[in-house]
């Protein structure tokens, strides 16, 4: 089973949804470790009740983004990981961090990238009067929000949706596609290759749910 270290600020209901996936017998990884940026991240008590080991890198107590991701790929490098997965971790990551582990980082955002990259994503969606949003499981590069997908899912914009109203919709369908994206990742079934999502022989590159 290849190894999986999640990263979250947040609720952490995609590390959950991971976590939960990979209690299956037959599912190829593994989360071996929780890493957050903030104390408080409501995540870090679901994976301590799932006896998932927790870290806590608060950047206050980092005097730059240098040596604050200097502390966590010191705890990520002991972890072994096969696999990176961002669950809502609202921290742009370093081309060096990114280098470190090549092809190996995936994010989830909420909406149907290239579309509406970076903050307030519903908010624009619904501004720009888009019918449909979704969420992208994507290989990170040093680009925000810009690398290759793996897999997308959609849902209806209805009308009078507030943004609250739009990202619970999507986070339905994230709890979908992660787990899916992942399994795809740890059985080898996809990789990335000059920029690219590409399928091995083995299943497709890029699936919706
Ligand atoms: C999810 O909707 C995720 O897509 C989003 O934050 C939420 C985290 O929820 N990520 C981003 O916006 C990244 N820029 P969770 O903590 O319950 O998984």
């Amino acid at each position: 089973r290849k190894r999986v270290v999640a990263f979250i600020s947040g609720s952490g209901s995609n590390m959950l949804t991971l976590a939960k996936a990979c209690a299956a017998a037959d599912f190829p990884a593994e989360i071996v470790a929780v890493f957050s940026d903030k104390p408080d991240a409501g995540g870090l008590e679901k994976a301590q009740a799932l006896g998932i080991p927790t870290f806590v890198f608060p950047r206050k107590d980092f005097a730059s983004k240098e040596a604050h991701e200097e502390a966590i790929l010191a705890e990520l490098d002991r972890q072994r990981p096969d696999i990176i997965c961002l669950a809502g971790y609202m921290r742009l990551l370093s081309g060096r961090f990114i280098a470190r582990y090549e092809g190996r980082i995936l994010n989830i955002h909420p909406s149907l990238l290239p579309l509406f990259p970076g903050l307030d994503t519903h908010r624009r969606a619904i501004d720009a009067g888009m019918k449909i949003a979704g969420c992208t499981v994507h290989f990170v590069t040093e680009g925000m929000d810009e690398g290759p997908a793996i897999v997308q899912a959609a849902v209806p914009v209805l009308a009078g949706d507030t943004p609250a109203d739009l990202a619970a919709r999507v986070l339905t369908v994230e709890h979908q596609a992660y787990p899916l994206a992942l399994r795809l990742m740890a059985e080898g079934s996809v990789r990335m290759e000059n920029g690219r999502a590409v399928a091995t022989e083995t299943g497709g590159a890029t699936e919706s749910v």
